[in-house]
């Protein structure tokens, strides 16, 4: 039953949703509220348009939900249920991490480069919700694409956007620990990850939205946040055919350190590239053979 106090019309129930989200200690209460009121991405005009008309009980129950959902810090992204990246929609729940603009950083790096990078297999290691297989295989048609993750339940989301978006003959799924879960011996010419790189006494301090909400397993670096990118290194190495591009996405500060292993590991061409606030953030190196540095 929906608590007495709570308004009728849609002009009262904006202002008790600010308010309740003020409380909550939200920044900008009053465009949190006007997002969360809205069930898509675009805006709730109704809410402004038609301040005295009264909510249908559905709807209002509905809303209450959402308003309490945020209230509990639940992102915006997860109670849409759809995040954007490279200017399409995914399908988003607490399965995944939500999308980030660094990630599209990476993704058009790989397709700045993946005109000269020979034939043969793309891999995204954690593809999470899918979207840097997904929105690469959109433009990158000739290449056949492994997305991987070690959740079936982050694979059963990912699969509903490679449908969304007609890739399931060309973008296959598969569930496994990093590498191991490519078919054996696959020739692998691109490979690009957003590897898990928080280091693990930093996510308690993290904003309550990504330490109580987003997996842990999609953020969890180990002791320097490096764990899992030094696996990748040491086990995608053998995996790729001369002139293949490697492209990872790294947590501020990490890159140096990173950009130094991939010349350590025997890549050419290594490059970093930093996000909108100037920090590295993504680094790329190639395979020798085909290209040299
Ligand atoms: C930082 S999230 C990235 C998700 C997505 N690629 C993105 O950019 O939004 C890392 C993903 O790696 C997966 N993961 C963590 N450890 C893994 C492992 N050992 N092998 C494969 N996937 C792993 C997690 O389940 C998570 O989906």
């Amino acid at each position: 039953m929906i608590d007495a106090g709570v308004p009728r019309t849609r002009g009262a129930f904006l202002r008790w949703a600010t308010n309740r989200l003020a409380a909550a200690g939200l920044d900008e209460p009053g465009r949190e509220a006007w997002r969360v009121l809205s069930p898509g991405t675009g805006a709730a005009p109704s809410f402004l348009m038609r301040p005295t008309e009264e909510i249908p009980p559905a709807e209002r129950k509905d809303l209450v939900r959402r308003v309490d959902r945020r209230v509990d810090r639940e992102p915006l992204a997860y109670i849409r249920g759809r995040s954007e990246f490279m200017s399409l929609e995914f399908y988003v729940d607490r399965r995944v991490l939500i999308p980030r603009p660094e990630t599209e950083i990476l993704v058009e790096a790989v397709l700045e480069r993946a005109g000269d990078v020979p034939a043969g297999a793309a891999v995204d290691l954690g593809t999470g919700s899918g979207i840097i297989a997904i929105s690469l295989a959109l433009q990158l048609r000739d290449r056949p694409f492994y997305a991987t993750d070690i959740s079936t339940d982050v694979l059963a989301l990912a699969g509903r956007n490679v449908y969304r978006y007609g890739l399931q003959d060309r973008v296959h799924l598969r569930m496994g620990d990093l590498t191991r879960a490519l078919p054996p011996g696959t020739p692998v010419a691109i490979l690009v990850a957003n590897p898990p790189y928080i280091p693990s006494d930093e996510l308690n301090g993290l904003q309550p939205e990504v330490s109580r909400w987003e997996p842990s397993a999609a953020l969890d670096g180990g002791r320097d946040g490096l764990a899992i990118v030094r696996r990748i290194l040491a086990e995608a190495n053998p995996l790729l055919i001369p002139g293949a591009l490697m492209a990872l996405e790294l947590g501020a500060e990490q890159a140096p350190a990173v950009a130094e292993a991939f010349w350590a590991a025997g890549f050419v061409a290594v490059t970093t590239i930093p996000d909108l606030a100037g920090i590295p953030r993504v680094v790329l190196g190639r395979r020798p053979g085909e290209v040299e540095a």
